[in-house]
């Protein structure tokens, strides 16, 4: 683990009626109000429908509340988007950009990635920026190639460590089970801080942390969590299940 300070993401994906999300969110407010001197950052992704039920529960425990995406404009003719602006008016302070399955599902591009976390910014939210390489491109030996590429093109400028997150997350290894290893782990990680610093220099590349993302579970997150450019979690199944999420946050 590094010195930055760790942050576990809950990325509930298109999970969660309103009672179910309730009571989930009540569930792990209820272990970090027992344990509220802990060393790391914790947040709840969930979808646009129950954010502000959801952000109800989370007050007073210290758990950050975020979005799953954001248009890149403030207002107008965006049928069925929700920009920056209403996500931080909802009570977000984080939103995720650029997830695989949204790059796939939604054709999103590195600039359109880099649009929505500017849009972020601007809003005072913090952009967790995702980025990962398919099976195809790994078999290939294209991972460190792609990963480079969607950092340049989907990182703004602007970012820095206080408005800016990123999270690898190896599509092959989102929701299957497989974790890729701490030494591939660490060897991408590594190369997205070095990246990151011939981007936006030294020591921005220092203070934003990365988050491994794919198949991460209590069983595992330890290893992961210990490697030195590791700087948390974006979690998607396990979060889904308090006990579980808890057990990889104590594991930072
Ligand atoms: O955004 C997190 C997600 O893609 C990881 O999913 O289920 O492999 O933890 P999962």
């Amino acid at each position: 683990m590094s010195a930055r300070r760790p942050l576990i993401a809950g990325n509930w994906k298109m999970n969660g009626l309103r009672a179910d999300a309730r009571a989930l969110a009540d569930e792990i407010g209820t272990l970090r109000k027992n344990k509220s001197q802990d060393a790391f950052d914790l947040l709840i992704c969930p979808p646009f429908s129950v954010i502000e039920t959801v952000g109800h529960v989370l007050d007073s425990t210290g758990i950050f509340l975020g979005a799953q995406d954001c248009h890149t404009a403030e207002k107008g003719a965006h049928t069925g988007d929700v920009s920056a602006a209403m996500l931080k008016d909802a009570g977000c302070s984080h939103v995720i950009l650029g997830h695989s399955e949204r790059r796939t599902n939604h054709k999103e591009s590195n600039e359109l990635v880099k649009q929505k976390a500017i849009a972020a910014h601007n809003e005072g939210l913090i952009a967790i920026i995702c980025v990962g390489e398919t099976e195809t491109e790994r078999e290939n030996g294209k991972t460190l190639e792609v990963v480079t590429a969607q950092i340049k093109d989907s990182v703004p400028e602007g970012a820095r460590a206080d408005n800016t997150v990123i999270a690898y997350e190896p599509v092959w290894a989102i929701g299957t089970g497989k974790v890729a290893t701490p030494d591939d782990v660490q060897n991408v990680h590594g190369d997205i801080r070095k990246t990151l610093a011939a981007k936006l220099g030294q020591e921005t590349a220092d203070g934003i942390r990365i988050l491994y993302g794919g198949s991460m579970k209590p069983e595992n997150a330890k290893e992961l969590l210990a490697l030195p450019d590791v700087d948390g979690g974006l979690i998607g199944g396990a979060a889904l299940k308090a006990e579980d999420f808890w057990a990889i946050a104590q594991s930072c």
